[in-house]
């Protein structure tokens, strides 16, 4: 099914642009603040709707995307500047023709177990065939949120993507990822590069349908040595950014800003920087705000990293972490500067609402430029 692309003049006019202008690098009145996995399992509201839908098929009915993403947005508003759309990493997999379940965590029944299998996946994916689903609850939900927000797209990582391949699901010790890495590393590649040119067109495609910035989720990032990082990991990346950059120029769409999140990837935080390849790079809760800012030299905007774990400390403990995190940023300056508030990983099942009510409270209260 071809797609129409939606511009800027198809939408209500943005009427909060915090987090579009901190991606860029410029000055803000406070940082914007979003949290990864806003939207889900820690709010009553998501748990309701997930007892009569499976997950995937909340992310496969553009509708249901559509009201699960702006569920934080109505709860939080005037204190979350971002929406990010319902749906999951594991959508590339299964448009590569991997079965893909969730018990409750993910399950492939039928892994890429040696090279040979990689003739099972499907060559030349029709990204709007397989994922035009994820399109269409993108235009949806821009139209829904009236400009309150942006809306961000976003796809995981090749690396990341390749071991749920591999592994059949979540594991603890990469036993799988790390013998294809160092049996076959030819075939590795070519894997990782396949999935890349699928992401590509995963975040082109999010971006035609509405979306006003993309992140690329590198949850597993951290389990390579960063030799390997650069070996593996970084060269689909970039190609991923170089793709999403041309094919939408091509189109005559300004490329939006690309976060990155390479979690536990902070020993390659400076080569990222000077990669030109990423506008934010965000930082998983190992890194202070200060070495993070001095690696990367004003080349990138910032985005995080308070522990996601201080939303267990109570009132005061969340609000020194905020404090902390918020001076860390801010630095000698006024105010913030290329900063984007978040946690250092997404948020935990377990967190009580009001307790992230209260976290957004005191970002909004301890980022806000001084006179
Ligand atoms: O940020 C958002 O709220 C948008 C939606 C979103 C989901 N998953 C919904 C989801 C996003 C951005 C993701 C990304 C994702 N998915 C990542 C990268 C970020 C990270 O946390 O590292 C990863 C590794 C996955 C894979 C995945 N999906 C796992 C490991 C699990 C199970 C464990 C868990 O955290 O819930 C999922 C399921 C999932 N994805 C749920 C939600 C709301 C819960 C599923 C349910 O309702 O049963």
């Amino acid at each position: 099914m071809p797609y129409e692309v939606k511009t800027d003049a198809d939408f209500a006019p943005l009427r909060n642009d915090l987090l579009i202008r901190a991606a860029r690098g410029e000055e803000t009145e406070r940082a914007p603040a979003w949290v990864m996995r806003q939207a889900g399992r820690y709010l009553p509201e998501f748990m309701e709707l997930r007892k009569s839908h499976t997950f995937f098929e909340c992310c496969q009915t553009p509708a249901l995307s559509a009201e699960l993403t702006l569920q934080p947005i109505r709860r939080y508003s005037g204190l979350i500047d971002a929406a990010i759309i319902f749906c999951d990493i594991l959508v590339v997999p299964q448009a590569m023709g991997l079965v893909v379940e969730m018990t409750p965590g993910p399950y492939l029944p039928e892994p890429i177990n040696t090279p040979a299998d990689m003739d099972r996946l499907t060559k030349d994916v029709d990204i709007n065939e397989t994922l035009g689903y994820v399109f269409e609850a993108i235009t949806l939900t821009r139209q829904q949120l009236k400009g309150e927000v942006p809306l961000i797209g976003f796809c995981g990582a090749p690396f990341t993507l390749f071991s749920y391949m591999v592994e059949g699901g979540g594991t603890k010790t990469f036993q799988k990822s790390k013998s294809w890495l160092f049996k076959w590393p030819k075939e590795t590649a070519e894997l990782l590069d396949r999935i890349a040119v699928v992401c590509a067109d995963l975040l082109v495609g999010q971006v035609k349908a509405g979306a006003q910035m993309v992140q690329i989720f590198d949850s597993w990032a951290g389990e390579l040595t960063p030799y390997h990082f650069t070996t593996f990991a970084l060269p689909p990346l970039l190609k991923i950014s170089s793709l999403f950059r041309s094919k939408l120029t091509a189109l005559g769409i300004t490329p939006p800003p690309i976060i990155l999140f390479a979690k536990g990837a902070n020993s390659s935080l400076e080569l990222l920087s000077k990669s030109g390849a990423f506008d934010v790079l965000a930082l998983d809760w190992c890194i202070t705000a200060e070495e993070a800012k001095v690696i990367t030299g004003g080349r990138v905007a910032l985005q995080g990293n308070a522990d996601p774990l201080c939303l267990y400390g109570g009132k005061e403990g969340i609000e020194e972490e905020v404090k902390r995190v918020c001076a860390g940023f801010i630095g000698e300056g006024k105010g913030p500067k290329g900063w984007i508030s978040n946690l250092g990983h997404g948020i935990t099942p377990q967190v009580l609402p009001e307790d992230m009510k209260w976290y957004l409270e005191c970002v909004k209260k301890y980022s806000s430029r001084k006179e």
